[in-house]
Formats: C-alpha cells, structure tokens, sequence
C-alpha cells in the first residue's frame, strides 16, 4: 500500500501560538508551517530566541493573536502558567498536549488529568487534548514515522473545538479515520495514563518512536 506524503485537503491557513519552544512546540511548528500555517511561539524570553524559524512573543500576546493555541510547555508549569494567561485565552481553542508527571515519573493527577485540571481553570477556554500519547518526533509527520496509519486520540466537551484541532491534525498527516474522539475532556485522563504503558514499552524496546493502531475485532 502507498501512503500519501502530505495531507490531500485544502488547508485553510489559521495562526498556531505554541507555548513552549521544546521538543514538542519544535515539532508542532514544522508540520504547522509545513501545512501552510502562520506559526508564532510564545516562550518566557522571546527577545532572545531568534533560533526558532518563526517569531517568538511573550506568552499572553502568542496565545491572544492566535486562531489555535498549542500548550507545549514543561509538563509542571503548564496549569500554573496557563491559569495566569486566562485573558489571552478567552473563547480560545488550546490543543494541549502536556502530561503532566511528578518528579519521579509517577502521575501528577492521578485520579484526573492535567486536560481536566486546564478546562476547569479556563472555562472560557476550549480545552481539546491530544497528541500528548506519542513521541514528539512522529507528532507532525506520522505517515513518514511509522509503518502503517496509527491511531490518534481527541478528548474536549466542545465539538467545535475538536473539529477544529481534527482539521489540524489532518494537516499534521492524521487522516479521519485514525483519529479516535473518546468523549469529553475526562476522556484526557485515559489518553495523559496512558503515559505510564508509553514509557513501559519504550523502555523494553529502548526505543520510544512507535505508535499504537486500533484494530477492530473480526466481523
Ligand atoms: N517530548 C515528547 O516526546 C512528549 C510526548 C508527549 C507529551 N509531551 C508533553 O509535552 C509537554 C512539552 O514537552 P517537551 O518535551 O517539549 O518539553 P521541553 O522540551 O522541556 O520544553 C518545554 C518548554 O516549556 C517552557 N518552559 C520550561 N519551563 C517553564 C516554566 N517553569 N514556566 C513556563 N514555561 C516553561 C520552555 O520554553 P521557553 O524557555 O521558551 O519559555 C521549554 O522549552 C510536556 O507536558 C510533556 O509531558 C512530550
């Protein structure tokens, strides 16, 4: 089987504000500006990162001039910091993508999850997680990473904001059919544990670039 290179869709052009210039937001603003989005970062010292292929703002102006934000910040800091930024992300859709561990790799919401902690700070803000169950380097270029089409996860309690951040994700290389919406955002609780058999896998295979696929059972 051939497996399309770049996404078929016509993509309409929307501005991603990434919030944090890591790993991920590296990832996510490559396949952004791949598909033809206007990328900005927000970091905490914008004045000095002129290494990043696109501008960089303080936190609040990336996520306010945004049409889709992109949490992709240091897994502790995201709930304090986002919480401070909740003008900015007034009727915002925010893609999170944080997981949210202790120290020890053990998990910080153990009987909730940082998507869930998020909507319940920023009500205003629509809150959709996904992405965060797979390494950063296959985020934005899954059919170039893995074999076969893998399976991506949605949770969010807006249907419009996961229609938007499933449109982004198709741009990312995520067709229709390989993503999976599990349901509102307590869903995220299942998507951000999963973290814990991520890490357990990667560790056997000492390699963490590998996905999952839903298989359905035989008809
Ligand atoms: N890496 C992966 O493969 C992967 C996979 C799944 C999920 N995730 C999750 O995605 C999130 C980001 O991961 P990452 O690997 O990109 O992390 P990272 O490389 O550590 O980058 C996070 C960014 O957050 C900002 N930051 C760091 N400390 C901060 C603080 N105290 N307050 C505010 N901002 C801070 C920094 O940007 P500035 O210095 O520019 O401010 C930093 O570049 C985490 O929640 C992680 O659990 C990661």
């Amino acid at each position: 089987m051939i497996f399309p290179c770049a996404p078929a869709r016509s993509v309409t052009a929307m501005r991603i504000g990434i919030l944090g210039t890591g790993h991920v937001g590296k990832a996510i603003a490559a396949g952004a500006a791949a598909a033809g989005h206007d990328v900005v970062f927000g970091s905490r010292t914008p004045d000095t990162r002129t290494d990043l292929g696109h501008p960089a703002l303080p936190l609040a102006d990336a996520a306010a001039g945004a049409d889709l934000v992109v949490n992709a910040l240091t897994s502790n800091a995201s709930l304090p910091t986002l919480t401070a930024l909740a003008a900015a992300l007034d009727g915002k859709v925010l893609l999170d993508i944080g997981v949210d561990l202790t120290a020890e790799l053990g998990l910080a919401h153990p009987n909730s999850s940082l998507g869930e902690k998020l909507q319940a700070a920023l009500p205003a803000t629509h809150v959709v997680k996904s992405l965060c169950t797979i390494d950063h380097e296959a985020m934005a270029q899954p059919l170039k990473t893995f074999a076969t089409p893998t399976t991506i996860f949605l949770s969010g309690d807006d249907a419009a904001a996961k229609a938007t951040v499933g449109a982004f994700l198709e741009d990312l290389g995520w067709a229709p059919e390989d993503q999976l919406d599990l349901g509102g955002i307590t869903t995220a609780r299942g998507q951000e544990h999963f973290a814990l058999l991520f890490m357990a896998v990667g560790d056997a295979l000492q390699n963490y670039t590998f996905n999952f696929q839903l298989v359905k059972p035989v008809a």
